[in-house]
């Protein structure tokens, strides 16, 4: 029996993608009808039976509703967020949430969280690719948008754990475009990523150096990708069929599923071709028998209808090279990257952007993928990967400060891994807890940005106010995924410091995300543990409960740390069967039932 293989894998909003590197050479691995692109859908049919990738698109005429896709948009998201209330409108399935406000989507009555469908669809990647290379696969890099912010990158994290994958490393998507365009070749370049999908836009600036690939600065928007332009030509042929008819057809799942499909495929016919007709035959019955949708749209006329959306991507082009400090005339290539880059528009803006024409050196649908298994091979032989990837966070991290204000810990751009002390002081006199919200966004007041988690520390010796403090490490690690730890730094020996995280109403779903280590110079006999800051761990306070958390005062100073060694966060289980065990014996018996 051959070694079991490690594989790059792109998890795409509309597509997923493996990769491979064999007598290092990376090559996407196709399955055995020769396609390479797998549908990141998942649905189930009305006996039960459970259809991923290709069976699952083939049925989503007949079955829209309990067809699932595109749910990397709704992954780590709040049912509350304004992203979440805006895809309703557009996706067929069942969007639902439990009672700590997290997203479920109800496939036939029965709930599955983001991370179960995104677990299914990596697991049946993993099946595809063991069929194609005929051993087995069990360990993998997993790409994501690099604007995820922290939570949906822990539900990444957790789907692989739920599929049974050992994911090495999470890597940004145009982190790893880049990897698979200059890996190996001896660089020494300035490049734009600009990464346009089905679901999800990013754009990163990155400086590479043999191979160091380092990211200078990134941006983007996770709900902006081609399904926004199917959408758009669907909304217009809705509309002119009301007008023409009197009948919508936004309501009829079933039509409103063959219309977005007629229009993805419109689009792209206008990538090549100066216009086409939308036909659809029999669309519905009207007062005098069967209608058609007969349409012929132009790509003047399809561009004028989309090209706000190209307009939103170039307004995150500006903002990174201004955070990058760079002209045009400074970058040596730019890259386009994902299904979208090919719309000719979005090209020639592009193009017009940054002063130059895009490379040819890498392949749009491929280039994400094969950079993830040039790491994912990198890692597996060396353990310690030759490759340096040195990226940079998304959006600012902070805390929530006492009038409501976010406070920035990391700002945006900020290189990681990296680490941050921060130094509090109480508040009232006796204060035994503090309570730090931490944040992430890059908008002035807390409120306008996702919370993260919530972080109490309780253990602080009684003191007047402004006499006891509290030392909070912030420690991203090499994935961009937030840990915290704190101490009272004037505790003697007996004293033992506690964090806890508290579940803020969400619940304990993931509580083997707790990581358990020391990250800071201990004392003799205290005890420091971090964890995790994450909105569904819920930790058993150590002592007595604290006296009503107290709001964080502003740091008083921040002295930097010493950039911590990158080393993958061991998560300690707990005694107990975990909840997501209990997940992962569901997922088993559903894997089992398809
Ligand atoms: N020739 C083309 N012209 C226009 N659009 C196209 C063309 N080919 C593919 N697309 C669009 O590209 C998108 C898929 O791109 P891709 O596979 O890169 O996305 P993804 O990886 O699934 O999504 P994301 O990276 O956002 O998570 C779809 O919206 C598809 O309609
Ligand atoms: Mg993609």
């Amino acid at each position: 029996m051959s070694e079991p293989a490690t594989i790059g894998i792109d998890l795409g909003t509309t597509y997923s993608v493996a990769a491979i590197v064999e007598n290092n050479r990376p090559r996407v691995i196709s399955d055995t009808g020769g396609g390479y692109t797998i549908p990141s859908i998942v649905a189930v049919d009305d006996k039960g039976n459970r259809l991923v990738g290709q069976a699952a698109k083939r049925q989503v005429l007949i079955n829209p509703i309990h067809t699932v896709y595109g749910a990397k948009r709704l992954i780590g998201r709040d049912i509350q967020s304004p992203v979440v209330r805006k895809i309703q409108d557009h996706f067929k399935y069942r969007i639902t949430s439990d009672e700590h406000a997290d997203v479920l989507i109800k496939i036939r009555d029965e709930p599955y969280g983001l991370e179960e469908i995104s677990a299914i669809i990596l697991d049946h990647v993993r099946n595809l690719a063991q069929d194609s290379l005929g051993r087995e696969v069990n360990r993998a890099v997993v790409t994501v948008p690099a604007y995820f912010n922290d939570r949906q990158r822990q539900a990444v994290r957790d789907a692989g754990k739920i599929a049974q994958m050992d994911v090495l490393r999470i890597i940004n998507e145009p982190t790893a475009a880049a990897l698979a365009y200059g890996f190996g070749k001896a660089l020494h370049q300035k490049l734009a990523v600009y990464d346009f999908g089905g679901g999800t836009f990013d754009v990163s600036i990155l400086e590479v150096r043999d191979n160091v690939f380092e990211v200078l600065a990134t941006g983007g928007d996770t709900f902006l990708g081609g399904v926004d332009f199917d959408n758009r030509l669907a909304e217009l042929m809705i509309h002119r069929f009301q007008k023409e008819h009197g009948i919508d057809l936004f309501k009829d799942p079933i039509c409103h599923q063959r219309i977005k499909d007629a229009c993805e495929q419109a689009k792209i016919d206008l990538s090549s071709r100066p216009e086409t007709r939308i036909h659809i035959p029999f669309i519905t019955m009207g007062p005098s028998g069967a209608l058609n949708i007969d349409y012929t749209i132009k790509r003047e006329e399809f561009e004028q209808l989309c090209e706000d959306l190209i307009g939103n991507t170039l307004v995150a082009c500006r903002q990174v090279m201004a955070d990058a400090k760079l002209k045009s005339e400074d970058l040596d290539a730019v890259l386009l990257v994902g299904g979208s880059t090919r719309i000719p528009l979005v090209a020639k803006k592009v193009a017009d952007f940054f002063g130059k024409a895009p490379s040819k050196g890498i392949h749009p649908d491929e280039a994400v993928a094969l950079g993830a298994a040039i790491m994912a091979d990198s890692l597996a032989r060396k353990g310690e990967s030759e490759i340096q990837l040195l990226d940079v966070l998304p959006m600012t991290i902070g805390i929530k400060a006492a009038g409501g204000k976010m406070v920035p810990i990391f700002p945006r751009n900020s290189p990681y891994p990296n680490q941050k002390l921060k130094v509090f002081t109480t508040s009232k006199d006796q204060q035994q807890s503090l309570k730090l919200t931490i944040l992430q966004g890059d908008k002035a007041t807390a409120a306008e940005n996702e919370i993260i988690g919530d972080f109490t520390f309780s253990g602080i010796h009684p003191a007047a106010k402004g006499q006891a403090k509290v030392e909070a490490v912030f420690t991203l690690n090499h994935e961009g995924i937030l840990t915290v730890a704190a101490r009272d730094p004037d505790t003697g020996a007996a004293r033992e410091s506690v964090l806890q995280i508290q579940a803020a109403g969400h619940k304990p779903i993931h509580p083997d995300l707790i990581v358990l280590k020391k990250p800071m110079e201990k004392k003799a006999g205290e005890t420091v543990i971090s964890a995790t800051v994450t909105r569904e761990v819920k930790l058993k306070a150590g002592t007595a409960p604290p006296p009503g958390p107290e709001t964080a005062k502003a740091p008083e100073k921040t002295p930097p740390l010493p950039p911590p060694k990158p080393q993958p966060a061991k998560p300690v289980r707990p005694a107990k069967e975990s909840a997501l065990a209990g997940l992962i014996s569901r997922l088993k018996r559903l894997f089992q039932r398809g």
